[in-house]
């Protein structure tokens, strides 16, 4: 894949704030030192590290305009979490302005929130890699961290329950999809 990363970081510098700027760049380099860890393709997995928020500084009315004007659908849960926007919006800036088609790179960026019921090994990279990123301070983000480097599958189910339990605690709504992620991950790890 030959896609400049330096040309990327410059785009995404006139896009996203100073903090959200050093989280992709952590993300994304952490996305690539788990994906030659577990024998991903490393420029993948730090393109769509580096991506992977490209909407999130977007205010809300700018996120409806590109909804309405992309034609993205949003189900149930998703209308009323604004916070799950800017994945999804995150690919249309993916495709239009980073020139990104791999499917496999956008499906990553638009499941990095909510996990997917079936997540591919740069799903997890990235879901994981945005998790734990050195700026990431969650309550025991540290055993997620050392799990990470042990076992990708049980590091994101860590990752996954520390999520709900967060929106449990705050009496938020989940989305359907993370706990179809996590029974899956879970069959998968514990169940094997
Ligand atoms: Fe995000
Ligand atoms: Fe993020």
């Amino acid at each position: 894949m030959r896609v400049d990363i330096d040309l990327i970081k410059l785009k995404l510098k006139e896009m996203l704030g100073e903090e959200r700027l050093e989280h992709s760049v952590n993300t994304s380099k952490i996305a690539r030192k788990l994906a030659i860890k577990y024998n991903y393709n490393a420029d993948k997995a730090e393109v769509a590290g580096l991506l992977h928020d490209c909407a999130k500084d977007l205010d809300y009315q700018t996120l409806e305009k590109m909804v309405l004007e992309y034609n993205i659908q949003l189900d149930e849960i998703v209308q009323k979490i604004p916070k799950l926007l800017h994945p999804l919006v995150g690919i249309v800036i993916a495709k239009k302005e980073f020139n990104i088609q791999d499917p496999v790179i956008l499906k990553a960026i638009k499941t990095h929130s909510t996990g997917a019921a079936q997540m591919s090994l740069l799903d997890k990279i990235i879901y994981l890699s945005d998790k734990i990123e050195p700026l990431r301070n969650m309550n025991g983000v540290e055993e997620v961290r050392k799990m990470a480097e042990i076992d990708l599958d049980r590091a994101v189910l860590m990752a996954l329950d520390k999520g709900l339990l967060y929106l449990i605690n705050k009496n938020l709504l989940i989305h359907p999809i993370s706990i179809e992620a996590r029974n899956n991950i879970l069959r998968k790890v514990v169940f094997v």
